[in-house]
């Protein structure tokens, strides 16, 4: 059974703000989301920061890799114009700052670890698993955040470094031996993008006895069919028009 908010904030605020921004948050907060999912990726420095996209050029301006960027370089850079002239001066933000926010604002977190190339994958996990546990020493149940990756080895480190906080097992499309992988990472969750989900595979995670998450769920009409297949959460880039409640018990 999933414990955790049922709809949450894709990349911080969804569409409405520069993801993965503390304006993004923000955004949530102001349209009812106290839960976020988000990307953590590591600096040349091995600061954990948010960030999704491996190089600059998108989110960020200019060009090159962020694994091969200090994080005194890459603060400086304007990260809120590309999505609107209003986020002007919106900077990224570190998963130390990030953890700060939400845990003052009472914000629960789904922390994708995104290693920046599959070389990445051990030392994010054990960092962010590292960041996250020390601001959460003592506290068990729901309240903690859960971590998630597409990179196996990412999970299989979070695990040796914070056994103690729950994993999801992300992937595009649920492999065949996705049993088998769950139960290597003692994982609590299965979360999967909803384009390839069928009733049928839906059911059986669900028989399984398995929580089902996906991402990115942006209309009413596939929330509630996928609803009805058992799913128990999700994250949306349309915070503006999906309620956070929508699916309150
Ligand atoms: O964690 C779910 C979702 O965020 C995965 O896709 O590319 O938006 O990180 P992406
Ligand atoms: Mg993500």
């Amino acid at each position: 059974m999933w414990p955790y908010p049922r709809i949450l904030a894709h990349r911080g605020g969804g569409t409405l703000a520069p993801e993965n921004t503390l304006a993004g948050f923000r955004a949530g907060l102001q349209h009812g989301y106290r839960a976020v999912e988000f990307d953590v990726m590591l600096t040349r420095d091995e600061v954990p920061i948010l960030m999704h996209d491996p190089q600059r050029g998108r989110t960020l301006p200019g060009s090159g890799r962020i694994a091969e960027t200090d994080w005194a370089e890459l603060r400086e850079l304007e990260a809120g114009a590309w999505r609107a002239p209003a986020f002007a001066g919106e900077r990224i933000c570190t998963l130390e700052q990030c953890l700060d926010f939400c845990l003052e604002q009472g914000i629960w977190m789904n922390v994708e670890i995104k290693p920046a190339a599959p070389e990445h994958a051990r030392r994010t996990a054990e960092l962010t698993a590292q960041a996250v546990a020390r601001r959460f020493a003592g506290v068990t149940g729901a309240a903690l955040p859960v971590l998630s990756s597409f990179s196996f080895e990412a999970l299989l480190a979070a695990q040796e470094t914070a056994p103690q906080l729950p994993r999801g097992f992300l992937v595009d499309v649920i492999p065949e031996d996705w049993q088998q992988r769950l139960a290597q990472l003692q994982a609590v969750a299965l979360h999967t993008n909803h384009k390839h989900l069928t009733p049928a595979l839906a059911a059986s995670v669900k028989d399984a006895g398995v929580s089902l998450f996906c991402y990115t769920v942006n209309d009413t009409a596939r929330a509630a069919e996928i609803r009805a297949w058992g799913v128990d959460a999700f994250c949306t880039d349309r915070i503006d028009l999906i309620a956070a409640d929508a699916w309150a018990a």
